[in-house]
């Protein structure tokens, strides 16, 4: 053999030194995370052919099955995208607690990259759900959308299904439950919503934010939205009357409500001090970088709507119609929603905690009853 094809066989052994070095770091870690943080499983999959490298984080399947998306995205390194994992697995079973949804949290992510064969990739993770019998229930998420859902349902049952067979308008859910989010957030703050006074900015306006923008312009507010796709951001000034506004510059608008609906990890040390809103509402997941952002916002006075109570129209589109058949009509979505948000606020202004702290508080107590009721 070549020495250049034993080269890409067998790593140097620097290579080798530095992949042992990080194992060690994560192996070690990682379980005790996964320990400290109740995690049931973490799986990590790799497929030759399709050039496939995920993980599959199952934080809780114990009422039975745990809902979570497939995430695509191309992280930084490994580490990035497992920690990305077990935050959203996390995340989800803290959103089916707070919507008393009978499932735990799970997630997939895939590790995008050029090598990738996109359609064998999700085919395979379809055979990986399969196998799982049903303790995990597949769905959508960035860069995981119809096309990609259809690819995984060719090998499994448990995956929303993107046709007009399946439970429909996941992100007209989202976007109707962060509307009602922001709706009992203004309620709280100011006695009423008063559309016509308020200006609302949007960050992201994808499949979610763009409908955000267009109810809460539709309702009379001033809507200004940051979006990366200049293209796309130009539609909507053009068609909706959105304001447009540079997607480096969308935390400095003075304005009532910022509505994060892009990626998360957006609010750390530097950009919670750039905030010019009264209201933190959004889709986006891991809005926080960590929960001690949760804090400084409190005490800054920004009234931070957690993710997870606000986000999870979807969630509960999808588990209604699979687990009663039932799609789930967009008012009452709105309403559920809006009923959650409103108990942790009340419940935050009661106790005078962050909303951050009383939503994480509720959803760690429901998901440990549940386990001592098993
Ligand atoms: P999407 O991928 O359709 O839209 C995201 C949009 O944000 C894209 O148009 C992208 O160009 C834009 N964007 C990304 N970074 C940006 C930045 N820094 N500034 C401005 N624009 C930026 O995603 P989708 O489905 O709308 O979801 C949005 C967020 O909501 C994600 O974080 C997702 O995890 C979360 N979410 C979505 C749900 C759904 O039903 N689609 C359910 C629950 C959460």
């Amino acid at each position: 053999m070549c020495d250049e094809r034993r080269a890409s066989f067998f790593p140097s052994s620097a290579q080798s030194q530095r992949a042992e070095a990080t194992v060690k770091a994560m192996s070690f870690e990682l379980l005790d995370q996964l320990a400290r943080e109740g995690f049931e499983e973490m799986v990590a999959l790799h497929d030759r052919r399709s050039g496939l490298r995920a993980f599959l984080a199952i934080h809780d399947s114990g009422p039975g099955r745990a809902f979570g998306g497939i995430r695509r995205w191309s992280y930084y390194d490994e580490e990035a995208a497992l920690r990305d994992c077990m935050r959203l697995a996390r995340a989800m079973t803290y959103k089916c607690a707070l919507a008393r949804i009978p499932a735990g949290g799970a997630k997939m992510v895939l590790l995008d990259r050029p090598e990738l064969h996109v359609e064998n990739a999700y085919r395979h993770l379809g055979e990986v759900v399969e196998r799982l019998g049903g303790r995990y229930y597949a769905g959508p998420d960035v860069g995981t959308n119809s096309a990609e859902l259809a690819l995984v349902s060719e090998r499994t049952r448990y995956v929303t299904d993107p046709g007009p067979d399946g439970p429909g308008e996941l992100a007209e859910s989202t976007a109707a439950g962060v509307v009602a989010g922001i709706a009992a957030a203004l309620r709280h703050l100011d006695g009423g919503e008063d559309w016509s006074k308020r200006t609302i900015v949007v960050q992201g306006l994808g499949e979610v934010g763009s409908r955000v923008a267009l109810t809460l312009r539709g309702y009379g507010a001033r809507v200004l939205a940051s979006e990366l796709d200049a293209e796309r951001a130009e539609l909507f000034a053009k068609q909706a009357g959105i304001e447009r506004v540079d997607p480096t510059q969308e935390l400095d608008v003075p304005c009532d409500v910022f509505s994060p609906c892009a990626l998360g990890g957006i609010l750390h040390d530097l950009s919670v001090l750039r905030l010019r809103c009264r209201v933190v509402a959004g889709a986006a997941n891991n809005v926080l970088a960590s929960p001690e952002h949760g804090e400084a916002l409190h005490e800054r006075g920004v009234l931070y709507v957690p993710d997870y109570a606000i986000n999870s129209g979807a969630l509960m589109r999808g588990s209604r119609f699979h687990l009663d058949g039932v799609r789930e009509p967009l008012e009452r979505i709105a309403a559920r929603v809006g009923a959650v948000v409103e108990s942790i606020l009340g419940q935050s202004r009661e106790q005078g905690l962050s909303p951050a702290r009383v939503a994480a508080r509720e959803a760690e107590m429901l998901v440990e009853r549940r386990r001592l009721e098993r």
